[in-house]
């Protein structure tokens, strides 16, 4: 039996600038590893590749990105299509919430398979397969805290945010990240407006007061669509959040708070919302 934790993400910090000509959107954008993460479990069995994720409405099938990361990596290796597996995706991650989950899994599976397999899990190997999968893939290569340009798929690590408490908060309903892609470019007449380049800390002390200059483009667009997404942030902030923001294209906002306890605190009028959930997280070095 092989099992690994699939951490989830934040986004410290998110641009987007012009659409490329491959229709995606470059970036700039911060991603940090949280310790909120789904449990993926593979063991051998006599009969074909499986998936089950129970107690969730994760996708069993070739949509979840577990089974398209492991036909890719089988493909890659010149391997036949995969069987005598069965895997177990325990979830905790929310989907449609900006938090990378599926991403997450995709990278853990990647990992396992390679151990399993036999073949070293070179990270480069595994960012040019999780390319392929989705743009937020590769980060899982490093995790940490890392630099994220092209379409987020270029990864640069920076010097590890120290470590934080991390309330995060799920409104009732996602986005998709397609949808706020789109809403950004709606909103933007011509060129996107010109943009203060990010500058990464150089030390990890200097990343608290880097805060302050970090935002994310998505937040004005989903904010529009949903004022919740507003209250939500505000109120983290009031509590004394670090940083509070959406996370990705959302639906979840992420605060940043010195200790756990301030950061139940501050989440629990918001987790008392119709539909709303909420999760005490903290980030982590990798
Ligand atoms: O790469 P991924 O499959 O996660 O992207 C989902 C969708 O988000 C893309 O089809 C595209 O519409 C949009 N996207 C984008 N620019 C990016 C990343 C994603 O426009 N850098």
């Amino acid at each position: 039996m092989w099992t690994a934790p699939a951490r989830a993400k934040i986004n410290l910090h998110l641009a987007v600038h012009a659409r490329r000509a491959d229709g995606y959107h470059a970036l700039t954008t911060v991603f940090q590893t949280i310790d909120l993460a789904d449990t993926l479990t593979i063991v051998e069995h006599d009969g074909p590749f499986t998936l089950r994720c129970p107690d969730s409405d994760a996708p069993e099938d070739a949509s979840n990105l577990v089974v398209r990361a492991a036909r890719a990596l089988a493909s890659e290796l010149g391997r036949p299509e995969p069987a005598g597996l069965r895997v177990t995706l325990a979830k905790q991650v929310p989907a449609q919430a900006g938090l990378g989950g599926g991403s997450a899994d995709a990278m853990a599976a990647l990992r396992l398979l390679c151990g399993i397999w036999g073949v070293a899990a070179d990270r480069d190997l595994l960012a040019r397969i999780g390319g392929r999968l989705g743009s937020d893939v590769p980060f899982f290569a490093w995790g940490g805290t890392a630099l994220g340009v092209g379409r987020g798929d270029e990864i640069t690590p920076l010097p590890p945010l120290p470590p934080l408490a991390c309330a995060i908060v799920r409104p009732p309903f996602g986005v998709a990240t397609a949808d706020a892609y789109r809403w950004v470019a709606e909103s933007r007449s011509g060129s996107p407006p010109a943009d203060p380049a990010f500058e990464p800390p150089a030390r990890a002390d200097q990343w608290l007061d880097r805060l302050a200059r970090c935002r994310n483009d998505f937040e004005p667009v989903v904010g529009a669509r949903h004022p919740e997404i507003g209250e939500a942030v505000a109120t983290l902030r009031a509590a004394g959040a670090r940083l509070a923001m959406l996370s990705g294209s959302g639906s979840a906002v992420f605060g940043l708070f010195e200790d756990a306890e301030t950061a139940r605190r501050a989440m629990a009028p918001l987790v008392g919302r119709p539909g709303w959930r909420g999760w005490l997280s903290a980030t982590t070095r990798a």
